[in-house]
């Protein structure tokens, strides 16, 4: 297991930061490599067009190797929605067909496959919230021949309940239905094999568990779409794009590869360097080891808030970075913005608490996490 890694990161020793599934905290080597790169604007003498392709093929190379992918696989995008609408235009679905979502599934994993609905006169299909918050029998039940597009998370982003990935494509693939993975609440903790699962496309954001900066995110695309249409029409990403003495010799091709999809000015100076060096961290934990350090961190705070009376209803099913409890007596209005007062940092779900450490986490801040919230409830929880 990991040694506790706070060092790495500017958060003061009364910050009590449980909400990287709202935002991960830069670690002080990504700030650097964002202020090296934010400096070398300065100086635009210095860059030269091999900057515009090299930094772009680092960062591509790093995610790669997060999912046992390619670099030719992968697109640079600046959202999660750019990635899904990608996806959307490229998977072709018929007015009978369904595409099937998780309910309360986050928003840019909705509005892009409605608009297609819309369009094409499709159906979504939406997987009720099981009462045994057993996901994966869910969709199993609500897959039938009409679903053609699965659209599906590694961890549901609400309440970080996780998803038999590797089940659910083997059937998804015998049933001739497309995948599509939003895997932003889980890759850099939860491991993910895209040779294994298969997904057309695998969309994820940098900027929580990737630590990494906010406007950046990674397209994995299968190779049976990297002849696909992008949603913009670049320049960088087509060949000879390298000479930049010859851009006006316009071509229609674009790159045989997921580099076609990348957004445009995806050669980004500062965001490019950030994203690389946080990857870059996250390789040499290890995410199998992120993931076993936060299993044992989740679940020791885990029993310290039972014996508080929360409970969390998917022991079962919970994915090792994501705690979501209740408190069946109910919880006062304001208490996020008490805890927000003591510098506790958590978010809440509806009833659900939701508690989402990573490695700078240590046990200073679950003690005063349980503290906090056991006189709070012997005050106000009568
Ligand atoms: C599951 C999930 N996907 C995506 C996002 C961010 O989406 P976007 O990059 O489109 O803003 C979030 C943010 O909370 C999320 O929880």
């Amino acid at each position: 297991m990991l040694d506790n890694q706070r060092v790495k990161f500017d958060i003061p020793d009364d910050v009590h930061y449980f909400n990287c599934a709202y935002m991960g905290p830069l670690p002080n080597e990504t700030v650097d490599a964002g202020i090296k790169g934010v400096r070398r604007k300065a100086h635009p003498w210095e860059i030269g067009a091999p900057d515009f392709f090299t930094q772009s093929g680092l960062a591509r190379k790093l995610f790669a190797g997060l999912i046992n992918a390619q670099s030719e696989d992968i697109a640079i995008i600046p959202a999660v929605s750019y990635g899904t609408a990608v996806a959307a235009l490229n998977l072709p679905i018929n007015a009978s067909d369904e595409i099937l979502v998780l309910e309360e599934e986050f928003p840019s994993n909705i509005y892009a496959w409605r608009t297609q609905a819309i369009k094409q006169g499709a159906t979504i299909k939406t997987v009720a919230r099981p009462d045994d918050n057993d996901w994966t029998s869910a969709v199993l039940e609500a897959l039938d021949a009409k679903v053609k597009i699965a659209v599906l998370p590694h961890t549901h982003w609400v309440d970080g309940g996780q998803l038999n990935l590797k089940l659910l494509a083997d059937v998804l693939h015998k049933m001739d239905c497309a995948l599509v993975l939003d895997v932003t609440q889980s890759l850099g903790v939860v491991s993910l094999d895209v040779q294994t699962i298969k997904p057309d496309f695998l969309i994820c954001a940098t900027y929580k568990w990737l630590l990494g900066p906010y406007s950046l995110g990674f397209l994995y695309v299968d190779k049976k779409h990297h002849h696909g249409l992008p949603l913009e029409q670049g320049w960088v990403n087509r060949p000879g794009a390298e000479n930049f003495s010859r851009l006006i010799d316009y071509t229609d091709t674009l790159n045989p590869d997921a580099s076609r999809f990348d957004v445009g000015e995806r050669s980004n100076m500062h965001l490019l360097p950030m994203a690389i060096s946080s990857l870059e961290q996250i390789h040499a934990w290890g995410p199998a080891e992120i993931e076993k350090s936060l299993h044992a961190y989740t679940t020791q705070l885990l029993a310290g808030l039972e014996t508080l009376g929360f409970e969390t209803c998917h022991k079962d099913y919970r994915s090792p970075h994501y705690l979501s409890v209740i408190y069946r007596h109910g919880l006062p209005a304001d208490l996020l913005s008490q805890l927000a007062s003591q510098n506790i940092f958590i978010s809440q779900r509806g009833d659900h608490l939701r508690i989402t450490p990573h490695l700078y986490n240590n046990q200073h801040d679950s003690d005063r996490l349980l503290t906090v919230l056991s006189t709070f409830l012997k005050e106000n929880i009568k």
